[in-house]
């Protein structure tokens, strides 16, 4: 049981959830009923013309010539690694502070994951440690745009060309972001999406897609996620699975698709609340900004060992946050057998300790922001 002041007695409590999907739902209901609707009754539920149209739709959004939908984000790298083709267990090199989802799908692809550390502000790859990591055996890069943050492309992209390597973004975290006007995704040789429902575009479901310019890799994609078809029940190529976006997903997608833009910039609005409100908070690292940011989280680092104690002060005022992400990829059990030791990538698991995302999306409202500085700034203010 926590005693309150007497100031904190007087000020009513604002609850604040760290993501509410049915404030979305409400504001495009129509829209999206009259979609539910109209795939309901075409009879038609699986690669129809919803998912053709949104995958047109989704890559000229992006400027990408080509987009591939499949189930779900994870499957969008699996399959984007297996169209590269590349020999078994040849080694990719990422993050290990993005959760799992990269290095499940390099282990899907018959690959095997090595993790680069990461910058501490920007909490993307760090191009100079990067390449260092680079050996006969590393056969592709995946940066992640972590947070919504785009990650140093222009240097990346230039280490890949040095080496060869295929480079795959994965922007499940940054529908619409963007590096000197270009989206993320189209920058290297295929970029992999998330549409999991609290995505910046996300489904009501799970979803996924890749897009590319490489004709022959999208070819090969359009046959991996239906058994390597080639035509019905005729598989040319090994390596296929099944994964589709269904009708309804793809449909869903289209009538929220127009808004992404806005959302991004009201993320952006609220990330600027934050930083206006919280500027001079002791022992708060606020995150980076860059133009092109789109926010899918607002990640704060919370340092002297505050990080639980403060989500769990935040927690006791209707205050929702979350940690993305708790344990590095390289840390995880699922991964022993890689043979990382703690230590190892000293920013990531620094940042697994320190990090907390406070609420951030499209319909959150100032008043909201303003509760959630103000428990901050109360919180820390008692440590
Ligand atoms: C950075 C990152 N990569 C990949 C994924 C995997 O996406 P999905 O959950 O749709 O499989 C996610 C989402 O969870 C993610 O945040």
């Amino acid at each position: 049981m926590t005693t309150q002041s007497s100031e904190e007695q007087a000020r009513p409590i604002v609850r604040v959830p760290f993501g509410d999907s049915l404030r979305q739902y409400a504001a495009l209901k129509a829209e999206i009923d009259a979609a539910t609707a109209r795939v309901l009754q075409s009879g038609w539920y699986i690669l129809g013309p919803e998912v053709q149209a949104f995958e047109a739709e989704f890559a000229k959004f992006c400027g990408a010539a080509h987009c591939v939908s499949v189930g779900n984000g994870t499957e969008a790298l699996h399959l984007a690694l297996r169209a590269l083709d590349l020999e078994p267990e040849a080694e990719v090199l990422t993050v290990a502070n993005a959760g799992v989802p990269g290095a499940v799908a390099v282990r899907q692809a018959g690959l095997t994951p090595r993790f680069a550390d990461v910058d501490d502000r920007t909490h993307t790859l760090v191009p100079g440690s990067l390449e260092a990591m680079i050996t006969p055996r590393t056969k592709a890069l995946m940066p992640v745009h972590l947070y919504g943050h785009p990650a140093p492309m222009d240097e990346i992209m230039a280490i890949a060309e040095r080496h060869c390597l295929p480079v795959v973004e994965d922007c499940a975290q940054s529908h619409g972001a963007t590096i000197d006007g270009r989206t993320t995704g189209t920058i290297g040789l295929l970029g992999c999406f998330s549409f999991y429902p609290t995505k910046n575009l996300g489904a009501l479901g799970d979803g996924g897609a890749i897009i590319t310019d490489d004709d022959a890799l999208a070819e090969r994609l359009r046959k991996l996620r239906v058994y390597g078809w080639e035509r019905k029940y005729h598989s040319t190529i090994a390596g296929g699975i099944n994964s589709r976006l269904d009708e309804l997903q793809a449909a869903l997608l289209r009538a929220k698709l127009p808004h992404l833009a806005r959302w991004n910039e009201l993320r952006r609005e609220r990330a600027q609340w934050y930083r206006e409100l919280l500027a001079q908070v002791p022992g708060l690292v606020l995150p980076e900004d860059v133009a092109g940011h789109v926010y899918h989280l607002f990640v704060v680092q919370v340092g002297g060992g505050r990080r639980d104690g403060l989500k769990q002060a935040l927690a006791e005022r209707g205050i929702g946050t979350d940690i993305h992400y708790p344990l590095p990829a390289h840390l995880q059990p699922a991964f022993d057998d890689l043979g990382y030791e703690p230590g190892e990538l000293p920013v990531t698991e620094r940042l697994a300790e320190t990090v907390l995302s406070l609420p951030c999306f499209p319909e959150l409202t100032r008043a909201e922001v303003e509760a959630v500085a103000a428990a901050v700034i109360d919180a820390q203010a008692r440590v």
